[in-house]
This record gives C-alpha cells, sequence and structure tokens, in this order.
C-alpha cells in the first residue's frame, strides 16, 4: 500500500496510546503521512487512553494528563481538525463493547503468537500476571479500526501484526453471520525512516528507553540530544576514517536532510576521514532545529487555550461516536441481538 492508491471512498483509522509525547519516530512513522492524507479522504485520530490503560492502571493520572498532549503534539504537526475528526478512545462505549464480541473470535494461544504482543510481555517482565486486557488489547484495536470501516491505517511497521489479527477478525465475523459487515483493513507503513534508530543506536526510538527526541522538545533539549548521539567509537581522531553503518547521526540524515546529495558527500568525507562527529551533528541539528521551529510554534499556540482544544475533541468524539454506533448495531442485528 502506497500513498498514491488512496482513493477518496478509503477510511483512515489510527492512533495513539496516551502515555507519553510523541517524538520524532512517530513523526516520520505515522504523523507525517496522517498530515498529507487528511485532505485526501475521511481521517479518525484516536487518543487510545483505555487501551494505555491495558498497562498502566497504576499511572491513571498520566494516561489522562496525555490525551491533551497527544492532541496538542496532533495539532502542532499539522493535524486539521476540519479535516481528521479527533476522539477520545474512552468516551465511545461502543469500542468496548464490540470488542467484547471480538473476544469471542480470538484465542489465547493466537494472542499470546502476536509478535508485538510478544515483545511488549518480554519487556514488561510479564508471565501468568499479565493483565487480561493487555493481553487481549488486539481485539479491542480490532474494535477501534472496524467499528469506522477504515480501508487503511498509517502505523509504525511494529503496528502490522494488530492489522493482520484485526483482518482474521474480519473474516472470521463475516463468515460466521455469512454477511460482509465489517471490512479489511491495510497497513501504511512509512518507506524512509521505519523504525527511527533511537539516539543510543541500540533500539527503535521510544520514549520508555529515553533514547528519543519528543515533538515538544526545546532547542536546547534538540541540541543536547544530537549531541549525545551515538556515532562510530572507533572514529577517534578527525583524521580516522569513520563508519556510517550504525552510525546514528547518518541514519538520522538519511531521513531528515532534505539535501541527499549533501549526505552522500558527507559520507564519503566521513569514511575517507578528517570529518568531526561536531561538524556532522551541528548539521543534523540544523535540519532538527528548522523541522521543529514550526511544530513548536504551533504546539504553543494550542496549549495556550486548552479549552478550545478540549472541544475540538469533544467535537471529534461526539462525531467518531456515530459512526461506532452504526457499526455496533449492525453487528447485533447479524448476531441477532436485535430482539425489539
Ligand atoms: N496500538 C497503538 C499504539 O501503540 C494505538 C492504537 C490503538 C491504534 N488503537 C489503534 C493504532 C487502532 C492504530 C489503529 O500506539
Amino acid at each position: 500500500m502506497n500513498l498514491d492508491n488512496i482513493s477518496p471512498q478509503d477510511i483512515i483509522l489510527t492512533g495513539d496510546r496516551t502515555n507519553g509525547p510523541l517524538h520524532l519516530g512517530h513523526y516520520v512513522g505515522s504523523l507525517c503521512n496522517r498530515v498529507r492524507l487528511q485532505s485526501h479522504c475521511q481521517q479518525f485520530l484516536l487518543l487510545a487512553d483505555a487501551q494505555s490503560l491495558t498497562d498502566n492502571m497504576g499511572n491513571y493520572l498520566q494516561v489522562r494528563d496525555h490525551v491533551l498532549q497527544v492532541a496538542l503534539d496532533y495539532l502542532a504537526v499539522g493535524i486539521d481538525p476540519a479535516q481528521s475528526t479527533i476522539f477520545i478512545q474512552s468516551l465511545v462505549p461502543e469500542l468496548s463493547e464490540l470488542a467484547s464480541y471480538y473476544l469471542n473470535l480470538v484465542s489465547v494461544a493466537r494472542l499470546e503468537r502476536n509478535p508485538t504482543v510478544k515483545d511488549e510481555i518480554k519487556q514488561r517482565g510479564y508471565q501468568r500476571d499479565i493483565p487480561v486486557g493487555f493481553l487481549t488489547y488486539p481485539a479491542a484495536q480490532a474494535a477501534d479500526i472496524t467499528a469506522f470501516k477504515a480501508t487503511i491505517v498509517p502505523v509504525g511497521a511494529d503496528q502490522i501484526p494488530m492489522i493482520e489479527q484485526t483482518n482474521e477478525i474480519v473474516r472470521r465475523f463475516n463468515s460466521n453471520v455469512g454477511q460482509s459487515i465489517l471490512v479489511e483493513a491495510q497497513a501504511l507503513v512509512p518507506t524512509i525512516g521505519a523504525r527511527l534508530p533511537g539516539l543510543d543506536g541500540k533500539a527503535k526510538m521510544s520514549k520508555s528507553l529515553g533514547n528519543s527526541i519528543s515533538l515538544s522538545a526545546s532547542a536546547d533539549e534538540i541540541r543536547q540530544a544530537v549531541h549525545s548521539m551515538y556515532t562510530d567509537p572507533a572514529h577517534l581522531r578527525i583524521s580516522d576514517p569513520g563508519q556510517v553503518a550504525g552510525n546514528v547521526v547518518f541514519s538520522y540524515l538519511d531521513v531528515f536532510h532534505p539535501d541527499s546529495q549533501r549526505v552522500a558527500e558527507l559520507k564519503a568525507q566521513y569514511q575517507q576521514g578528517g570529518l568531526a562527529d561536531s561538524v556532522l551533528k551541528q548539521e543534523l541539528e540544523t535540519c532538527l532545529q528548522s523541522l521543529l521551529a514550526p511544530i513548536r510554534t504551533r504546539r504553543q499556540h494550542y496549549a495556550s487555550d486548552p479549552a478550545m482544544v478540549m472541544e475540538i475533541l469533544k467535537t471529534g468524539t461526539r462525531r467518531a461516536r456515530d459512526v461506532a454506533a452504526k457499526t455496533l448495531s449492525e453487528v447485533k442485528a447479524a448476531l441477532g441481538l436485535n430482539y425489539y
């Protein structure tokens, strides 16, 4: 699936957990696509507070506070509430009701095989103590996607297993009731910058690993982050030849530098020897500062009026609820749950 095949009939749904600020990884991974797509077809953006609670019941206030913060991140990068419907997951109870039916179409074994869930279980060290809501969140995510009859889900590559599992549920449900009520969706993943590495070069960028640059970072924080980036540990003297592969600064220059010719020159010079890490970092810092400065300005504009942002979310949630309620009633009717 790529951006050119999108038609005005497509419906987009995607969203983010609200347990921390969005960062550059989210930006290249998905936000960029959403901004581009919003004028082409209907787009629903979900603030996944309920999903955040599946492994964060102890931090419910943080989850709640990040609903506003993530909404600000959306608005800051250029999501236009007149074109995209931004809504709060927990305020659309139809989604949980749909999920409760889907839970009967998925086995524990299948949930445990989901590679993303598997990774997350490992990261969190869950065993038999895994919260049931966490294990089953892919079924809830299937509800999020299908409630809107979404055909396209712009996400990072780590979310592909969720779309696969959603489509399995769709096929099972439709074949179960002998009608095509639910619609299969396709993931739209970024072609460049997928899995942007963290500042340490060890894993993908992630708030919880402390290796990220948030979209709301100050100019100072950006400078510090860039200057802390992992380069080539064997590049001790400026005259030494340096490694490009695995060098985080180059991974970022590949994604964020507007002039790929210039990046090619820098790579050649670095490999030959004679190019200081600090020069390279300075060039990257300039790119990131100019990308993030207008985002910061727009964020400040919206952040100065939280009541207006809540009004945007209220309108969006009302609209989203209408759509989800319609799908839910079709699903219930197909299951014969339309008694009177
Ligand atoms: N799982 C997504 C995340 O980790 C959030 C999410 C919830 C989502 N429901 C969704 C993404 C539906 C795409 C579609 O941030």
